[in-house]
């Protein structure tokens, strides 16, 4: 009788055992929103709790009497390059809005409001008129010879703007879609921001839509790093966004109709915000067949057509490829909430998200994990303590980076699962905040799957 209790008793824990995740997701997405307030510009809060980080770039903005203080660095470096910024944040407000429940289970919902209103603030500020919008504070060439600390920059950072005469539809989209998005996840916390963030999206996408162009062709410095090849996604993104924030019945047929001649992408980046897009509008109308077509067009390039790494990574390019397998992941979780291939999408996230964490062999987020990298290509981290001096000796050491950038996710690994773990393999050992963000929303995605 004891031992059948005791096999009973087992058995359940067993099959507990069985439900509870493979790993942590909550502490990923709580490291993961370390990592952006590591890549803070500005005036940083007494709250900011990275160490190792002080106020940085106090003059942003100043030569053209705008205050464009804040935002985050791009990556490594100490650009402020706004197209990946206000794509990463629409990413990341995005998944708060549709995952919110797994935000607020693991007792992270405002520090995530905290989180994008960095960029949110920022954003306002780049937007002092209707039809003006900066775009990039900083030289590429510049900042890129340059290894150190942002707090100790002395060297001149010019800002650059779309206007009506050099628009930038691509931006002006993206940031409106940032906005709106930024607009709904603030609405219960502050219905005053949430409006001021409402007004500017409705300018920014009525800029965008009516002076047509790319952006890194007006900001030109920009197309060395991010250049833009269309705006029509960004612009379908940002009135399907709007839709989802005002519910307005024009927004919603403009997407349509972006979406009835968009070209098919693959991927959901930076650049390519096509299906992100495709998801809204299938959401607020599921009749709309070009929507769920792109959709399934998406799911099957991620699941057949694109190629493998041995240990089961969707390997997308040998830039980055565990940010595009992990926003592919973002993208099929979505669709699978929205009914569509449930099972096949959850599993394929599961499986990216989880190769990212460990099942590759190694974790690929600083400071989580088995064997995390210790080596990001990362100016701030690759720093000693102050007073140190920090230059491109730091650059060069073998040495682990003196400070730990948690939650920071890296490129990943060549298309055999070999990653080489070293500061100056940049193809691999790159991050920034566009390569967290897909991420972290899928993160949150997968830790709504497994609440308990
Ligand atoms: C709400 O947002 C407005 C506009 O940004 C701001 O002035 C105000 O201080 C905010 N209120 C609270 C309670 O944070």
């Amino acid at each position: 009788m004891l031992r059948l209790a005791a096999f009973v008793l087992v058995g359940a824990l067993i099959a507990q055992l069985g439900e509870c995740a493979k790993y942590d997701y909550k502490e990923v997405l709580d490291k993961s929103m370390q990592f952006f307030r590591a890549q803070r510009s500005g005036k940083l809060p007494a709250d900011n709790g990275i160490k190792w980080r002080g106020d940085s770039a106090l003059n942003d903005g100043k030569e053209v009497g705008v205050d464009l203080t804040g935002g985050w660095y791009d990556a490594g470096d100490h650009m402020k390059f706004n197209f990946p910024m206000a794509s990463a944040t629409t990413l990341l407000a995005w998944g708060m809005n549709h995952y919110r429940q797994a935000y607020e289970y693991a007792g992270l919902w405002e520090q995530a409001l905290d989180s994008i209103k960095w960029t949110l603030d920022y954003f306002i500020r780049c937007h002092p008129e209707e039809n003006v919008l900066y775009g990039q504070v900083g030289i590429g060439r510049n900042d890129h010879s340059y290894w150190g600390r942002a707090e100790e920059m002395d060297f001149f950072r010019p800002s650059f703007k779309i206007t009506k005469e050099r628009p930038g539809s691509d931006l002006a989209g993206e940031v409106a879609a940032a906005m709106a998005a930024g607009s709904i996840a603030f609405r219960e916390k502050n219905e005053t921001y949430s409006k001021l963030l409402l007004q500017h999206a409705e300018q920014l996408y009525k800029f965008g839509k009516t002076y047509l162009g790319l952006y890194s062709n007006s900001i030109t410095d920009a197309a060395n790093f991010y250049r833009s090849y269309h705006y029509k996604d960004e612009l379908a993104w940002a009135a399907a966004m709007l839709y989802q924030a005002t519910e307005k019945a024009s927004y919603l047929e403009e997407a349509k109709q972006m979406m009835n001649v968009l070209p098919q992408q693959t991927e959901l980046s930076w650049n390519e915000k096509g299906i992100a897009a495709a998801l809204l509008v299938y959401k607020a109308d599921p009749s709309h067949t070009p929507s769920k077509a792109y959709i399934t067009n998406f799911i099957d390039h991620w699941l057949y057509k694109i190629r493998y790494t041995p240990k089961g990574l969707a390997w997308r390019s040998k830039w980055s490829p565990n940010r595009y397998a992990a926003s592919a992941s973002l993208v099929m979780m979505v669709a699978a909430d929205l009914g569509i291939r449930v099972d096949q999408c959850n599993k394929f996230a599961e499986n990216q998200i989880n190769y990212i964490l460990g099942d590759g062999g190694r974790s690929y987020v600083i400071g989580f994990g088995h064997n995390p990298p210790k080596q990001a290509h990362h100016r701030g981290a690759s720093c000693k303590d102050m007073p140190a001096p920090c230059n491109w000796n730091d650059h060069r050491s073998p040495l682990p980076n003196p400070q730990i950038l948690f939650g920071g996710l890296v490129g990943g690994p060549d298309e055999y699962d070999n990653f080489v773990d070293m500061r100056s393999n940049y193809v691999q050992n790159f991050l920034g905040v566009d390569c967290n963000s897909g991420f972290q929303s899928a993160v949150a995605g997968l830790l709504k799957r497994n609440m308990q």
